[in-house]
């Protein structure tokens, strides 16, 4: 999709859909309503009126135009009393959502500020998805959104539209992530996955090593071949690294952040099979290897000054004839030995190699997205993802982040009580607690393989995967996490 600005009077805007952001009891205030409202000889404010809108967030009303503007309709979205980012960047994609079988799209800036061009820029972009890979004949959608348009006043310095380049590549990464989510578990397998990774490496000019399963023997991965053990396809291990390039020969070396991502491509649950139900949707347990993927491919595309590297464990969780089975025990990558309980808790068994991997790598933050927990989603609900950290100035940069860019977290104790829960009789340590404490057991076991490395675990089973659209996420696969994490490096580089 192409974004482009626009300063034209409201009622030449050429555009199959125009949308306006009311702020809550704000109607009779906003400038473009009552451009709109005037051409449209008062439709606007009538259908307004007999909807009930009154700018509610979640609110929104759709008028025809009938020739009386150039843009064949006119959306209102509700903004709430106090709109934010989260709120600003909803217009934009409600709009996209909605104008999905036209052509363009057109969204009213909420001011002339390069920030609320940037938002609406973005909203426009990250609403614009469809997954249609498998579609054939007919459901082949026809139209596709060519133009995005941010529509400001004639008093607006043209350079306002600096956001324009950042909105493109945070919806293209958002996307990346969502396509993979969305992919088939027969078609994204572990292989399809690492494939899908070094040819989005390539495009950005990221570093990509992909290691297979000979490859992850040698080396001693043995706590993610044992979830491999069930599985058809072979695993795989990726490691991404992007090094900004040096501007000045004395400056100190830039930070290095080393992202870890959960690659399953399938969780059945291995021989502690998953019910029916709760298998349904377990192609969304690689979303933590799609968000890393994501966000190293966002951080070089907007050539951010810190290093960033990419770590994923990708396999399936099968109940094959070799399945590994509760009471097996076997030693990690960093030589612990770790007796199993539950094969259905896989995530921290692959996260835990993938850690004392990234840990070699010497990182200033190791951060690591995963669907880990049923129980964090009983906690926080599914919208908000759960924050640990080993580090308080991490976890409070990174909670800024998120309230910045409007996405939900919410941080969990690393509650040592709990500690002795994975005490085993046989080996170093037992893979999972008892019932209650779900989340916090399975950070505290993570933690037993980042050594001294200031880290951060960010549990998203909730947020990865929508049962509905939600805010600015679509149903499936919602690409959550990217934007917090990429404002995280920017943020890192401000300081
Ligand atoms: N992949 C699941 C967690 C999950 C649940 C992600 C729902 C997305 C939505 C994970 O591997 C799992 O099965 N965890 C178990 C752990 C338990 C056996 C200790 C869980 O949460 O029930
Ligand atoms: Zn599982
Ligand atoms: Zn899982």
């Amino acid at each position: 999709m192409k974004l482009a600005l626009s300063m034209d009077a409201l009622s030449t805007v050429n555009a199959d859909l125009l949308a306006i952001g009311v702020v809550q009891r704000g109607l009779g205030k906003s400038t473009a309503v009552a451009t709109a409202d005037k051409a449209t000889r008062g439709a606007i404010a009538k259908t307004a009126k007999d909807e009930g809108f009154t700018g509610k967030i979640g609110e929104s009303v759709l008028v025809q135009t009938l020739g009386r503007m150039k843009a064949a309709r006119v959306l209102l979205v509700g903004l709430g009393p106090n709109p934010g980012e989260r709120e600003l960047r909803t217009v934009g994609v409600r709009a996209s959502v909605l104008a999905s079988r036209y052509k363009s799209v057109a969204v009213v800036a909420h001011s002339d500020s390069a920030e609320h061009v940037r938002l609406a820029a973005e909203g426009i972009a990250i609403g614009a998805y469809r997954f249609t890979k498998y579609l054939t004949g007919d459901r082949i959608p026809k139209g596709e959104l060519k133009t995005g348009v941010v529509v400001v006043s004639k008093k607006a310095d043209p350079g306002v539209k600096v956001g324009f380049e950042r909105a493109q590549v945070l919806a293209e990464s958002i996307h990346l992530v969502r396509d993979l989510v969305n992919r088939a578990p027969n078609d994204l397998t572990p292989a399809a996955l690492a494939d899908a990774s070094a040819a989005a490496c390539k495009e950005a000019g990221v570093t990509c090593k992909v290691m297979n399963k000979a490859a992850i023997t040698k080396e001693g991965m043995h706590l993610l071949l044992a979830v491999n053990r069930g599985a058809g396809p072979e695993p795989r291990f990726v490691h991404m690294s992007y090094v900004p390039p040096k501007t000045d020969a004395k400056a100190p070396r830039p930070r290095r952040i080393v992202f870890v991502g959960k690659g399953l491509t399938f969780d059945s649950g291995g021989l502690c099979i998953k019910p029916a139900k709760a298998m349904i949707d377990m192609k969304c347990d690689m979303t933590g290897a799609a968000v890393t993927l994501a966000v190293i491919v966002a951080a070089a595309r907007l050539k951010l000054p810190v290093e960033v590297h990419g770590i994923i464990a990708a396999t399936e969780n099968m109940p094959g004839p070799d399945a590994y089975r509760p009471g097996d025990v076997f030693s990690s990558l960093d030589g612990k030995s770790v007796e199993i309980i539950n094969t259905d808790a896989e995530g921290r068994l692959v996260l835990a190699d993938a850690l004392a991997y990234a840990r070699r790598l010497e990182p200033d933050y190791v951060i690591d997205h995963a669907t880990l927990t049923g129980a964090c989603m009983v906690a926080l609900g599914p919208w908000t993802a759960g924050l640990f950290a080993n580090d308080d100035e991490l976890a409070v940069a990174y909670q800024s982040a998120a309230h910045a860019t409007g996405e939900s977290y919410w941080r969990l104790p690393l509650n040592d009580e709990l500690r002795d829960m994975l005490k085993s009789d046989v080996a170093d340590l037992k893979h999972t607690g008892e019932s209650y404490g779900g989340a916090i057991t399975a950070a505290l076991f993570l933690r037993e393989f980042v050594g001294t490395s200031k880290w951060m675990h960010l549990d998203i089973a909730g947020p990865a995967f929508g049962e509905r659209a939600h805010g600015i996420y679509p149903k499936g696969g919602t690409g959550f996490g990217v934007l917090t994490a990429v404002r995280f490096l920017e943020s890192l580089n401000a300081e």
